[in-house]
């Protein structure tokens, strides 16, 4: 049974030494639930209290039922008039701050009295925490029932953390809570023994006229007054050294002793506890309270349900001696006993004990990295949760929107974050990186900024990340993009440059025929506006940069109203087609456009094609070709397109009229090209197979930048964990992969194998099928002098010279890599670009050393790559809508 204290009778002189002195060095006092920076000194115990507005953020102060309280209750201490309350969360938690920081000895203690504060009169029970492990738990007898509890602890960390845990049996509340900083050497504990010393029970034993709460205990602990009517009393009123010892129990206290009526009878004390696996410690305090006579001895043994503890003890006369066990004693019934010696003739005597009851932390505070890491995260977002205390413990009550692994003999990880809707700002925190065993990522619908950073992929054990409803930019990292690919990891995210259409499987895996179709035809039509345009208007300013990007933000859904203004009553078509016809238009802003009208007759496909006109709204990039927005007013469908002043690549490089591509221009675009592909299949998640690259697929602006467009055969992957899929075998004669063809089996690689062929038609300024050589495809062509190691015969005459050698060779290899036969040798379309940038620069540095260093040089193995498979295809048209 926890002894406990109902009175607190001040003693006028200690409040005096205490109001004045230096004694409270340290102490933290706080009377909870006091009204805000209300601060006072406590007149019954001189104690200089605070409110808990620096320890504690959460909860609500109440006053305690005036019944219980000052006048009615006059001898209530003052911190108990009032309390706090939690009824928000599991877990409140105060932090204590000791001043010796970590690893000082510091005793705590919590006081509770409910004194019906909510008029419920409904006794509430409650679990008391210090840090992740379980203190005690808070209940009561009656509402005007004090219950305190004392720990002594070592402080683990810089801080305590004292938590109130709701365990369904009323709201948790606290009264007081105070630190003592106690001297490290004393109330040890046995080394193995990981646990705090809870206290069970102080007692001054003898008789005592005080209030057990002593001004002269540095440590402000509290004496009960103890007394068995099998004893008799011994006191003095001189002064008790005290000096001796750490443990300096006060001198009031050690004035006062007992010893047993009977005088060869053993002084007795004893308790039971229900649980046998308790484990106690006893500091026993002595002091001889009169100095013996010369044929006096006072001299006993204390031992332990019969097991010497202690022999021959002999108290110094007004010296105070403290004599502990080493070794917890374990059981649920104890008995100790303090019998005098054989030779001794005076009784034995005890002045004052303290039991204390080992609370073995067996929980494991979270891990520190973890901790620091989410302690960064906290403070960097200024996270409106309530997250004080361990992060993961006690366990089951880890922070809102924070899971966390608890294994046996490890520290509990955080294996979850959710900060989904927190209202964060700001780019993604660097510290996140330090949560090595995180697995979930949830920080959507926040306003994050900024790109996704590269250290994300230190999170080795990432399965899930959410990046929804942010403003992020930029790419997703290739690392990450990686582990999606195989399937370790599921990534969510939708911003700008990030595709967050793929998330759609209704959007993503549908994409009708007739919408390719349509697609397919709008784009030959406002390739062939865009060639007229290219030719009639060449003196036309369009920044094409700009264009793009007010493009891209004008991106909606038109009325008919509206597109019959943009293109002036459809005043100027520029192109006709058997879906309908193209008008050139103008935008608000002045942007030109080319809008297709689709006629009426054609309404099959109406949802399909919305749907699919959705998607392409949704796809963003720099280097895919933009879809400004649709109208399907009265029934009308328009479609609406960004102009692209020069054409298609394929026409540019077969117009040998026009001003030829210099080496440096065609990387350029086949870079830019490349980097739209690569955001299509490693942008978003899960991928798109875009099915139809090819140059005439290719735009260019009137800066020559490149954009792929007509997605309209583009098919997303179903999920993060399917590689290919199955599907008819769609594409253009020429950019077909051949391993795709035979089996059917679709994924990115195609596109892959289509790029390599635009890189050979970039290189050679040939078209994929070459007519003028029997129709042999462009792979023939270019492996025949690639085996004899000749290359500068098959470079496009119109470069005449001007390019570096090591560049084209360079990008020859990557072509090569991009159109094997077998899909898995080829390269991704990350490498692709890699591989070209490398070619660019050696391009950009070319002048001092225009000379090759390879002119002869052999490529090895291309013979293997370009296996015979390959050439034996029929180059005719395959099925689908696109061919030739
Ligand atoms: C509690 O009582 C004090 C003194 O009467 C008062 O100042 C304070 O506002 C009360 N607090 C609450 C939470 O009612
Ligand atoms: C409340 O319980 C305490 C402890 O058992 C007891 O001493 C006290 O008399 C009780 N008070 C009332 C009003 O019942
Ligand atoms: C106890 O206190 C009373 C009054 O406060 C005093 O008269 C008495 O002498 C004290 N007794 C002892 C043993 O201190
Ligand atoms: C402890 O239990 C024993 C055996 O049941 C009993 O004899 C003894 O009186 C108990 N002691 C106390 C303090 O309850
Ligand atoms: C010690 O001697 C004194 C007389 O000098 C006597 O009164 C007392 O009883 C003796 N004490 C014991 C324990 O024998
Ligand atoms: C007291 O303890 C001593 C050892 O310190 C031992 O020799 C002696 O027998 C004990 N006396 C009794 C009565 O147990
Ligand atoms: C935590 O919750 C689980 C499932 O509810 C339960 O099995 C386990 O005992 C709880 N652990 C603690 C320490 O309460
Ligand atoms: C928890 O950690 C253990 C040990 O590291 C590991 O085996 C287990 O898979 C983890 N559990 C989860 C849910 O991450
Ligand atoms: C994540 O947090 C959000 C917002 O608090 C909540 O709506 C959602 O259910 C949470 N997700 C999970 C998996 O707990
Ligand atoms: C990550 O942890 C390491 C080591 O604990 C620390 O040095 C580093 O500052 C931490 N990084 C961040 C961003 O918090």
């Amino acid at each position: 049974m926890i002894f406990f204290l109902h009175f607190f009778i001040c003693c006028i002189t200690a409040c005096f030494v205490l109001v004045h002195g230096q004694v409270q060095t340290g102490y933290i006092s706080i009377d909870c639930g006091s009204p805000e920076n209300f601060n006072y000194v406590d007149l019954d115990t001189g104690i200089s209290y605070t409110s808990d507005g620096s320890f504690i953020t959460t909860g609500v102060n109440k006053n305690i039922s005036s019944l219980y309280a000052y006048p009615n209750n006059p001898i209530l201490p003052q911190p108990l008039s009032d309390l706090r309350t939690f009824p928000q969360g599991d877990k409140n938690c105060y932090t204590l701050r000791p001043n010796g920081g970590k690893k000082s000895l510091n005793l705590i203690r919590a006081t509770f009295m409910y004194g019906n504060y909510n008029g419920e009169n409904k006794l509430p029970k409650f679990d008391l925490y210090l840090g992740v492990n379980l203190w005690s738990t808070i209940k009561f007898v009656n509402n005007s029932d004090v219950f305190t509890t004392e720990i002594i602890s070592v402080a683990l960390e810089d801080s305590y953390s004292v938590c109130l845990v709701n365990i369904g049996q009323g709201t948790p509340f606290i009264s007081g809570l105070e630190l003592r900083p106690v001297d490290r050497s004393i109330y040890e504990i046995a080394p193995g023994i990981l646990g705090s010393l809870v206290l069970f029970q102080r007692l001054d034993i003898g008789y005592s006229n005080g209030s057990g709460r002593y001004a002269d205990d540095v440590y402000d602990r509290i004496w009960s007054p103890y007394f068995s009517p099998l004893w008799d009393s011994l006191s003095t009123s001189l002064g008790i050294d005290i000096s001796g010892n750490d443990y300096r129990a006060p001198s009031e206290v050690m004035r006062t002793a007992a010893t047993p009526k009977i005088g060869t009878d053993s002084l007795e004390y004893s308790w039971n506890v229900s649980d046998s696996e308790a484990k106690f410690y006893v500091y026993m305090y002595f002091a001889d309270v009169a100095v013996l006579r010369r044929n006096e001895t006072r001299e006993f043994n204390v031992s332990w349900n019969a097991n010497l503890l202690f022999g021959n003890v002999r108290p110094r006369a007004y010296y105070m001696s403290t004599f502990y066990n080493l070794r917890a004693l374990v059981g649920n019934e104890h008995k100790i006993s303090i019998r005098r010696s054989v030779g001794a003739n005076l009784p034995p005597i005890l002045n004052a004990i303290e039991i204390f009851r080992v609370q073995e932390f067996s929980e494991l505070a979270t891990f520190s990295t973890d901790v620091d890491a989410i302690q960064s995260i906290k403070t960097t977002y200024k996270v409106n949760k309530n997250w004080v205390g361990d992060p993961c413990g006690p366990m089951n009550y880890s922070w809102e929107g924070v899971n966390c692994n608890y294994t046996n003999s490890n520290p509990p990880r955080i294996i979850s974050i959710n900060l989904s809707t927190s209202d964060l700002t700001g780019q993604i925190a660097p510290s996140i990186a330090n949560l090595s065993s995180l697995e979930t990522l949830n920080l959507s619908n926040n306003s994050l900024t900024g790109q996704i950073p590269e250290f994300l992929e230190k999170l080795s054990s990432l399965k899930i990340m959410d990046l929804r409803g942010n403003q992020l930019s930029g790419y997703v990292p290739e690392s990450l993009l990686e582990r999606s690919r195989s399937g370790l990891l599921t990534l969510r995210i939708d911003s700008q440059n990030l595709c967050d259409s793929c998330q759609n499987k209704k959007k993503e895996v549908i994409v009708p025929i007739v919408a390719s179709i349509l697609s397919f035809l709008i784009l030959l039509l406002l390739l062939i506006i865009a060639w007229r345009n290219r030719r009639t208007r060449k003196t036309r300013k369009a920044n094409t940069n700009e264009e793009v990007r007010s493009l891209e933000s004008n991106n909606r859904q038109f009325t008919y109203a509206e597109v019959a203004n943009m293109t002036n009553n459809f005043q100027t078509p520029i192109g006709k087609g058997g879906f309908g016809t193209v008008y050139l238009g103008q935008l608000k802003n002045g942007n030109q456009v080319a809008v297709k009208l689709l006629s009426t007759s054609s309404s099959q496909g109406y949802n399909e094609f919305q749907n699919e006109a959705e998607l392409l709204m949704r796809v963003h990039h720099r280097n895919l070709a933009s879809f400004v927005g649709y109208s399907h007013d009265n029934n009308k469908m328009a479609l609406v397109y960004e102009f692209m002043a020069n054409g298609n690549l394929k026409n540019y490089i077969l117009d040998r009229s026009n001003h030829p591509l210099s080496w440096e221009m065609r990387l350029k675009i086949a870079i830019d090209a490349a980097q739209g592909l690569e955001y299509l299949h490693h942008g978003c998640r899960p991928a798109i197979i875009h099915r139809d690259v090819k140059s005439a697929n290719i735009l260019l602006s009137e800066k020559l930048d490149a954009k792929i467009a007509d997605f309209g055969l583009s098919k997303g992957l179903p999920d993060d964990q399917t590689t290919h899929i199955l599907t008819d075998v769609i594409g253009t004669t020429g950019y077909l992969d051949p391993e795709y063809r035979k089996s059917h089996n679709l994924n990115e690689k195609s596109d892959v194998y289509s790029f390599g062929i635009v890189l050979l038609e970039l290189i050679t300024g040939r078209p994929a099928i070459i007519k003028s050589m029997n129709h042999i495809h462009i792979t023939e062509y270019v492996g025949a002098y690639l085996e004899k190691g000749e290359i500068t015969s098959i470079i496009d005459a119109q470069m005449e010279g001007e390019f570096n050698l090591d560049s084209v060779w360079k990008a020859m290899e990557v072509a090569v890599a991009c159109t094997r036969s077998t899909s898995s040798k080829r390269m991704t379309m990350s490498e692709v670009l890699t591989g070209l940038k490398a070619c660019l620069e050696m391009e950009l540095t070319r002048g001092s050393r225009n000379g090759s260093t390879r002119e002869n040089q052999k490529m090895v193995g291309f013979r293997m790559d370009y296996s015979p498979e390959v050439y034996s295809m029929n180059f005719e048209v395959m099925t689908g809508p696109s061919g030739r």
